[in-house]
């Protein structure tokens, strides 16, 4: 059976039940108010009961958990002050993940997994250029062309636009102004460098959710600093992740522990101005996520960033301070505070705003599955180090991990891309082939008679003539140009 994990004192030891993570959580506060040493902490205890976890790193703050901890004058104080018992300074089983390849092993998934929805939101699309993705996954998929890395994409663009003809009856129309909407969009993602986050190997989520020789959980860290700079990018992948563990993790019902704990940072980013369809999606994916053993953690600066429908699923909640300037920040407050079950002991709205750096109002679920009432209370340290890992740790923590190689090399197997490009090559061939008969007519007229050519002649010339280059050129041109000049 897991433990209870101690989250929190105040004036008893508050904490979670493992058999109540999967109900979702919570972690809200201001810039420096203690958030992230709250999901380290949170992270730690999971690891520790053999439940691997899953964060973006945003800050670079979190890789600090390869390392044990130690030396850090406010840790030592807090844990005084609190009497934690069994406390002691350990690393956590790291493993660094980075769509890059820099920072961690590459996180890769191909454009087919991705599929159009998410795919229309990382790449901005609107309603009609949205359809026309639709449209070109679904062609893709009944040729079965496989889609794997963004060339295989920009090429079945390509050819649906230029046989469009062919497949508006079947798939709807296939606007040349939307394809190309399509097509800047991929070459921005590609000028971001997310087109990195397309191939193969792809991520198999069996290795994030592992145990080390000891039993502890991995912390699987994905780097996002960088990501964070594309954040529809950032949002879509996390999201990807997400529906991909509920899309292939069995049902489960409650267990004694989670599976996997996912903590998604800056999760404002996911809700901002999201679609009807995929904000349904978010809620749908959030909700019964849970039956299959994961449990989902918001992170984020104001409750408010996140929906009432989703809010209300997060069941576990530690609150840090918040400001209360503006008059959002009050409504905020006003809010955050009307959640939380009340305490007579606590003035939940004074609170908020006194709360100390570390320190939260606190509720989690009992073991029935009620809200407990909410506590102020002081969040125990992590034991493992707060802040930065350096780049040598980094790298010899990459190094290390039974899944160094794996992953950091690309294949390039056949796919849309190379099935169009041949395509392409063989109606170069054929225009070659005849253009080479029209010229071969031609000489053996000459040395027969050197007779002027009849009118027949003539026009067959002339549409050999065409072929070969006009009509030939705009097919190369338009197939192979762009398909060829994709290919780095
Ligand atoms: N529970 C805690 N115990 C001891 N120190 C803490 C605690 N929480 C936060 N701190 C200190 O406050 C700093 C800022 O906390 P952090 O979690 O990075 O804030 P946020 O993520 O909300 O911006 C940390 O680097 C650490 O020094
Ligand atoms: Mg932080």
């Amino acid at each position: 059976m897991a433990e209870p994990m101690l989250i929190a004192k105040s004036e008893d030891f508050i904490y979670l039940l493992p058999r109540m993570a999967n109900r979702h959580g919570l972690i809200a506060g201001a810039t420096g108010t203690g958030k992230t040493v709250t999901l380290q902490a949170l992270a730690e205890h999971f690891s520790r009961n053999g439940v691997p976890v899953f964060m973006a790193d945003v800050k670079g703050d979190l890789s600090g958990m390869s390392r044990a901890g130690g030396g850090n004058a406010k840790v030592e104080e807090r844990i005084a002050q609190l009497g934690v018992e069994d406390f002691g300074y350990a690393a956590c089983p790291v493993v660094f993940w980075d769509v890059f390849g820099e920072k961690g092993h590459p996180v890769r998934t191909t454009v087919a997994e991705m599929g159009p929805l998410l795919l229309s939101r990382m790449l901005n699309l609107n309603e009609v250029q949205a359809g026309v993705l639709t449209a070109v996954f679904k062609i893709a998929d009944d040729k079965g062309w496989l889609l794997l890395d963004l060339n295989d994409l920009r090429a079945m663009m390509q050819h649906a636009s230029e046989n469009g003809a062919e497949y508006t009856a079947k798939y709807g129309n296939i606007a040349a102004a939307s394809v190309g909407a399509v097509q800047r969009a991929l070459l921005q993602l590609e000028h971001e460098g997310a087109d990195r986050l397309f191939g193969e190997p792809a991520l198999d989520l069996d290795d994030m959710l592992q145990t080390d020789s000891k039993g502890r959980g991995v912390v699987n860290i994905l780097a996002s600093d960088r990501l964070y700079n594309s954040p529809r990018v950032y949002a879509s992948l996390l999201l990807w992740l997400l529906s991909e563990l509920f899309e292939k993790l069995p049902e489960v019902g409650d267990l004694d522990k989670p599976k996997l704990v996912f903590f998604f940072d800056e999760a404002h980013l996911l809700f901002n101005d999201v679609p009807n369809a995929l904000m349904d999606k978010i809620e749908q994916v959030v909700r019964l996520i849970r039956s299959k053993g994961v449990g989902v953690y918001f992170i984020s600066q104001n409750p408010l960033d996140i929906p009432d429908i989703v809010l209300g699923q997060l069941g576990n909640r530690v609150q840090h301070a918040l400001r209360a300037f503006t008059p959002r920040d009050q409504k905020a407050v006003k809010s955050a505070a009307e959640t939380f079950r009340t305490n007579p002991k606590v003035d939940v709205k004074t609170a908020i705003t006194e709360l100390g750096v570390g320190e939260a109002l606190v509720s989690f679920l009992d073991e029935k599955g009620r809200p407990m009432p909410v506590e102020r209370a002081f969040i125990c340290p992590p034991g493992s180090r707060i802040g930065m890992a350096t780049d040598a740790e980094r790298n010899e923590t990459m190094r290390s991990s039974l899944l160094y190689g794996h992953y950091e090399k690309t294949v390039d197997r056949e796919s849309a891309y190379e099935i169009l490009k041949a395509k392409a090559e063989e109606t170069l061939k054929a225009n070659e082939q005849a253009k080479a008969q029209a010229a071969a007519s031609q000489s053996a007229k000459r040395t027969a008679a050197r007779e002027p050519d009849t009118l027949l002649e003539t026009v067959a010339k002339t549409a050999a003539r065409t072929i070969g280059s006009e009509l030939g050129r705009r097919v190369i041109r338009g197939v192979l140009g762009s398909i060829l000049g994709g290919k780095k």
